[in-house]
């Protein structure tokens, strides 16, 4: 079937919110890129043969299942009788929204590189500061794309430190002895899988001894959750890599702001360690809808907050739900839970007993996949249905639990 240019644009003026949102659906990179890894054919081939009228819910990739905000879709929508134009001849400019950024962090332009999404950010990083004669560290289990880049890629060793076995918490005193001579330290915080925050004022100690020990290495800090953080230990390391060379902190808006398939990220840190990154960029990077979108989605803080509030209460309802069954999870502070469900079954089993009945939960996560099952948080809807699923699927465990603090 063709639909003429016109007859799309005004499609997308009815029910403008309800076409957008199904038009800027995504899947999720992380999720595709691991069962692609995994041998599944290109993560596509996963989708579960539900019955008849059954809708898979999806909260697998992290993903907001609201999608962006009003102000960004209509900012999208709106851009639309310009997408014959480069990003350079509309409004507004890439320069702009790096400029934003900068203003709400009280930071010169200099100091911003916008990516695809932060992984670009995060591979741009790779590039700038790893060597196969320089390291790459790492906490075990963390986000897997900057130690696949290195090692697959760039061809770089890459140097693991358990989390706490208790907490599950990132252990910062463990990564340390790894660091000397290390091309550069990825940090998640808040940590995916584990869904755990270190305070702010451990994370500035640890970059000091870094900084001690081994003054050239570079330091990531990958802050793609942190708009759902409730810890008050925590905040933001955009200080400490505006005032320290060689620390870069990396944010997306493809979490909180809903627009993973619209692909922006943005990097901080100093002019110097910016303008290193920013060689890497791709002409255009970023397209006219993204910052458009982006633009808007930043000039409306009050969105952000009410997301954070709504994902909170789910949050709190889904692990209370694991724990009256006697499941145990780390303390979250993000839009999904790292749940102890060992006792029944492995991660891989739970997924596809979930999956068999329409719930898609998260990959496995080595080397804690026998044990641990990583859970999106979905709607309020969405979450009862899914926690109907999991105790269905999951065996009341034999011991109770609070469902916080390990
Ligand atoms: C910790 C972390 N960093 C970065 C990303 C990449 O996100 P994006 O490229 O969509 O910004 C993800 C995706 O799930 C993530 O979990």
């Amino acid at each position: 079937m063709s639909v003429s240019r016109r007859g799309f644009l005004q499609g997308l003026g009815m029910g403008r919110t309800a076409h957008a949102s199904a038009f800027l659906a995504a899947r999720g990179h992380e999720e595709y890129v691991a069962e692609a890894m995994q041998g599944r054919q290109g993560g596509r081939g996963m989708r579960p043969q539900l019955p008849p009228g059954v809708e898979a819910i999806r909260i697998s990739s992290n993903e907001n299942p609201l999608g962006p905000g009003k102000a960004a879709i209509d900012a999208i929508l709106g851009k639309f009788p310009e997408a014959n134009r480069y990003p350079f001849n509309s409004t507004p400019l890439d320069a702009d929204l790096e400029i934003l950024i900068a203003k709400l962090n009280n930071a010169k332009r200099e100091s911003v590189v916008l990516g695809v999404g932060s992984q670009e950010l995060l591979k741009n990083a790779a590039r700038v500061f790893l060597s196969p004669t320089r390291h790459l560290v790492i906490p075990s289990p963390t986000y897997g794309d900057p130690a696949g880049f290195a090692q697959h890629q760039l061809k770089v060793t890459v140097k693991t430190a358990p989390v706490d076995p208790k907490t599950l918490k990132t252990d910062l005193g463990a990564l340390l002895p790894l660091v000397k001579g290390a091309g550069l330290v990825y940090l998640c915080n808040p940590n995916n899988p584990t869904a755990t925050v270190n305070s702010a004022k451990d994370v500035s100690d640890f970059i000091a001894e870094v900084r001690k020990t081994s003054p050239t290495t570079g330091i990531l800090i990958d802050e793609a959750y942190c708009d759902y953080v409730t810890d008050k230990s925590f905040s933001t390391a955009f200080p400490v890599a505006l005032a320290t060379p060689n620390v870069v902190v990396t944010r997306t808006m493809s979490k909180a702001y809903g627009m993973a398939g619209v692909r922006i990220g943005y990097a901080v840190g100093q002019a110097e360690t910016i303008r290193k990154m920013a060689r890497y960029r791709m002409p255009y990077n970023v397209n006219t809808f993204g910052v458009a979108a982006a633009v808007a989605s930043l000039k409306d803080p009050q969105h952000i907050k009410d997301e954070a509030v709504r994902n909170t209460a789910v949050r709190e309802f889904t692990l209370k739900a694991l724990a009256d069954l006697g499941y145990t999870s780390t303390d979250s502070q993000a839009n999904f839970i790292f749940t102890d469900i060992g006792k029944t079954m492995t991660a891989a089993a739970f997924r596809d007993g979930c999956a068999a009945k329409g719930v898609m939960v998260g990959r496995d996560f080595p080397p804690l996949e026998k044990t641990w099952a990583r859970i999106s948080i979905g709607t309020m809807e969405e979450m009862q249905k899914a926690t109907d699923v999991f105790r269905s699927v999951l065996k009341p465990a034999t011991t109770t639990s609070s469902g916080k603090g390990q």
